[in-house]
């Protein structure tokens, strides 16, 4: 696991914020590093620089953080006030004539060429290879430097390749750290835990013992003011591409030989790679996508409000998607993993289940099969199904009841959010929790006939009110093999 677990050093570092004061930074970083400098993480000369086409003064910038950001966290006087202390801003004009944006920074940044520099790009991905190449032209890019990639990288193979291409040229691969907030998760981390770190799993984790998995991010959220983006990206680029392969990386591989960079993720890629393509006339059969429409006052997806008048590509897109997929080897050969997401479903879940084979024999009536759930939100925490018998005298009657671990309940400290613990890590050096470029390709290998078949299909996704539990071919994709989604089980 990231050393960040238990936390010895206060890193001294200048971090860098591209998109600086945008809603990532203000409602994701900012907080992170506040948490961070108040358990003692960052040393005092730590500054975190946000840049943006603002015109802010360093002042404007800290009257905007503690306007927009101080309700957010827990904030001590005076350790808000050491926080804000940190602060700058420095203007920049990308691709513009004006160029007092780089002086300033390399006057801001000069003479500290032996600390730890990060440049995080919270920016829009093709802006990724002009920052960078406009760092190196600076001579900013010091030995010392790394960068940190906000996702989308890329829309698919290719652009992906591009991006990596053009900061590749900048930085070496050990100097890039491509963010998935979802590994920053504490139940993430606590699979591997669960999975490494104890005997009796290990045993049972194959074909032999489990019928399937479902790894499932629903939300209860549209997209208001958010067209512009999503009608370029979709269910699948935006949540399975990243953040559900992820987790289902991290379900599937094998036990890596050390708990170390580079040994966890190439057990990762060898899983993306495993995956079984879905190709032709497959997609329609292993594939669902729907998109919400308008219902109990909640807008559709069409009608969201704060965007842009709706076109051709919003018709198209998809705010939900199902997959079932499947990793080709030994351990998994024939359990499917069903991957599902969407927008606007009835409650924010993050879950993988994995879903045990009934017992050879049952001697008793009623029994249903054991189930162990990772739950990442809300209340992260790990259940294990099993039968018991209900008390009473009379007929045996089963009923399945859950061994339970609520991390809130089990431990007193506080669980970091997914930001904290990835920032710590870049500023530790550590890469293990960020996607490296082998694994990105993988997936977007995996991902691109997918897009391709539902770009060249007439078809438009299947509608499903906001509200609902998503469109029916969700329920059919499972339907067909006699299966059903968990929460369909508990009802
Ligand atoms: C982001 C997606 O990566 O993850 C968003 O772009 C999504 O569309 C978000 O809402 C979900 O993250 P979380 O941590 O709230 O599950």
């Amino acid at each position: 696991m990231s050393p960040t677990s238990a936390p010895t050093a206060a890193y001294t570092a200048d971090l860098v914020v591209f998109g600086g004061t945008g809603d990532l930074s203000m409602r994701k970083l900012l907080p992170a590093l506040y948490h961070s400098d108040v358990e003692g993480r960052l040393s005092p000369e730590t500054r975190i620089i946000a840049m943006s086409r603002g015109g802010l003064t360093d002042e404007d910038f800290r009257g905007k953080v503690d306007a927009e950001v101080r309700d957010q966290v827990p904030a001590d006087p005076s350790a808000w006030q050491r926080f804000l202390g940190r602060l700058h801003h420095v203007s920049v004009d990308v691709g513009g004539e004006n160029r007092s944006g780089w002086s300033a920074l390399t006057a801001l940044l000069g003479g500290h060429e032996q600390r730890d520099r990060v440049f995080y790009l919270a920016s829009p991905p093709m802006t990724f290879g002009p920052f960078c190449r406009e760092l190196d032209k600076a001579g900013l890019v010091t030995p010392r430097s790394r960068v940190v990639l906000e996702k989308p990288l890329g829309r698919d193979l290719a652009s992906a390749q591009r991006i990596n291409e053009e900061v590749g040229a900048i930085f070496d691969e050990a100097q890039i750290f491509r963010i998935d907030h979802y590994l920053g998760k504490e139940t993430v981390q606590n699979l591997l835990v669960l999975r490494f770190a104890n005997a009796f799993l290990e045993p049972i984790w194959n074909s032999l013992w489990i019928d399937h998995v479902q790894i499932t991010a629903a939300e209860t959220v549209g997209t208001p003011g958010r067209r512009g983006y999503y009608d370029h990206a979709g269910a699948l680029r935006d949540m399975v591409q990243n953040h559900l392969l992820q987790l289902l990386c991290m379900t599937a591989m094998e036990p890596p030989a050390r708990n170390d960079r580079e040994a966890i993720r190439d057990e990762k890629v060898k899983v993306l790679q495993a995956l079984r393509p879905i190709t032709g006339t497959e997609v329609d059969r292993f594939t669902v996508r729907g998109q919400y429409t308008e219902a109990d006052g909640m807008p559709g997806y069409l009608d969201e409000p704060g965007s842009t008048a709706p076109t051709e590509a919003s018709r198209r897109v998809e705010t939900f998607t199902a997959i079932r997929a499947e990793v080709k080897n030994w351990r998994w050969a024939g359990v499917p993993f069903y991957l599902r997401t969407g927008k606007r479903l009835p409650r924010r879940t993050s879950e993988i289940v994995v879903q045990f084979k009934d017992v050879p024999h049952s001697i008793f009536p009623g029994g249903s099969p054991n189930r162990l759930v990772l739950r990442l939100q809300p209340e992260e925490g790990i259940e294990l199904h099993i039968m018991a018998k209900e008390p009473g005298a009379g007929e045996v009657a089963l009923k399945p009841v859950p061994l339970s671990l609520s991390f809130g309940k089990t431990f007193t400290t506080r669980v970091p959010e997914a930001y904290e613990r990835l920032l710590t890590d870049v500023l530790a050096g550590n890469p293990t929790l960020f996607m490296r470029r082998d694994e990105v390709a993988a997936a977007w290998q995996w991902i691109d006939p997918i897009l391709a078949s539902w770009e060249s299909s007439a078809e438009l996704p299947e509608p499903y009110p906001a509200g609902s539990t998503g469109p029916a071919g969700a329920h059919e994709l499972l339907a067909r093999s006699g299966r059903v989604w968990h929460e369909e089980d508990q009802a």
